[in-house]
């Protein structure tokens, strides 16, 4: 008998081999077709791997949108996107569709959808269409961003919050002739977070920088000046090639990052070409901070390397 939507096989976890791409962030997973199930054993490596390398790479995955949210809800929830395009008939797939008439915009380091109160445990992204050159996306990872700072900015940082704003998603809806009443209604759904500005990862009990350029507003409780002045410091940290990963998309390629751990930059260097990629998102829970919690061991190097400048005060 055939059942409907039945998954051809099962991933098993002894095929599954990592290749990481720089000394404490990203690496490429092989052995491994997602157009089949994941058993559990599967998961746990796979999940194992995104603790440790912050975001893990695929290649040649020519699946469905079935198996896309198959794989992503081995993760967790799925969240539905209030703001971006939704694919026909899959609103837990968020389309991100960029060509001639509509340039690239997520080329600004971030943390996806971190104006909700429970933002994203992980995305992973589907590239459905190439373009023949650039179109790359940037990863950094946080933890060593944070270990990078010199001591008084962490002591100053240490325990603080900020808060985080959709703002550039409502500048797209008043765009789109949305209504104060419209707007409002969006604001009351999606209240202002404040998240810690260096987060504890509830899995890991590392410590990273949690502020982002696309969503952060300010620093809770300091005045202006000194709040964008902290933040920009602070922002500059994922700019640094030592902190970074850079991944050249193909067709089918597949990227499954950290949203706890890592941020990302999407270069908008390919226009007029189209990208199409596809993303489902893992819904993740309340971000905190604490100080004291330990550490779980990683093979993982962490950040060892200096970057002098950055720790000039
Ligand atoms: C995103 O910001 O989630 C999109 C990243 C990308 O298109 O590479």
């Amino acid at each position: 008998m055939t059942v409907a939507n039945a998954r051809a096989s099962v991933n098993d976890a002894s095929a599954i081999t990592i290749t990481p791409q720089s000394p404490t962030i990203g690496a490429v997973i092989g052995g491994l077709d997602l157009s089949c199930d994941l058993s559990d054993d599967a998961t746990a490596v796979i999940r194992a791997a995104l603790l440790e390398w912050k975001v893990l790479f695929f290649r040649d995955q020519d699946i469905t949108t079935e198996d896309h949210l198959a794989f992503g809800r081995r993760f967790g929830e799925l969240e539905i996107h209030p703001f971006g395009q939704g694919k026909s008939g899959h609103p837990e797939v968020l389309a991100i569709q960029h060509d001639e008439d509509s340039p690239g915009y997520e080329n600004i380091w971030h943390s996806d959808v971190t104006w909700r109160l429970q933002p994203s445990l992980g995305s992973v992204l589907r590239l459905v269409e190439a373009p023949d050159i650039g179109g790359d996306t940037l990863f950094a990872d946080m933890y060593a961003a944070y270990e990078g700072l010199p001591n008084d900015i962490k002591e100053t940082i240490d325990g603080r919050v900020a808060r985080h704003d959709f703002a550039g998603f409502r500048r797209g809806l008043r765009r789109r002739g949305a209504t104060d009443e419209e707007v409002a209604e969006f604001d009351a759904k999606y209240p202002n977070p404040e998240h810690p500005v260096v987060r504890t990862h509830p899995e890991t009990g590392r410590k990273a920088i949690y502020v982002n350029r696309a969503f952060t507003e300010e620093i809770v409780g300091m005045d202006k000046e000194e709040s964008d002045a902290l933040l920009e410091r602070l922002y500059a940290q994922a700019s640094f090639p030592e902190y970074q990963v850079r991944f050249s998309w193909a067709k089918n390629s597949i990227a499954f990052w950290d949203n706890r751990a890592c941020q990302h930059y999407a270069v908008s260097d390919y226009w007029p070409q189209r990208r199409s990629a596809e993303r489902v998102t893992v819904i993740g829970d309340t971000p905190y901070y604490d100080a004291e919690q330990i550490p779980v061991e990683t093979t993982a190097s962490p950040f060892r390397g200096a970057i002098l400048r950055a720790n000039r005060s």
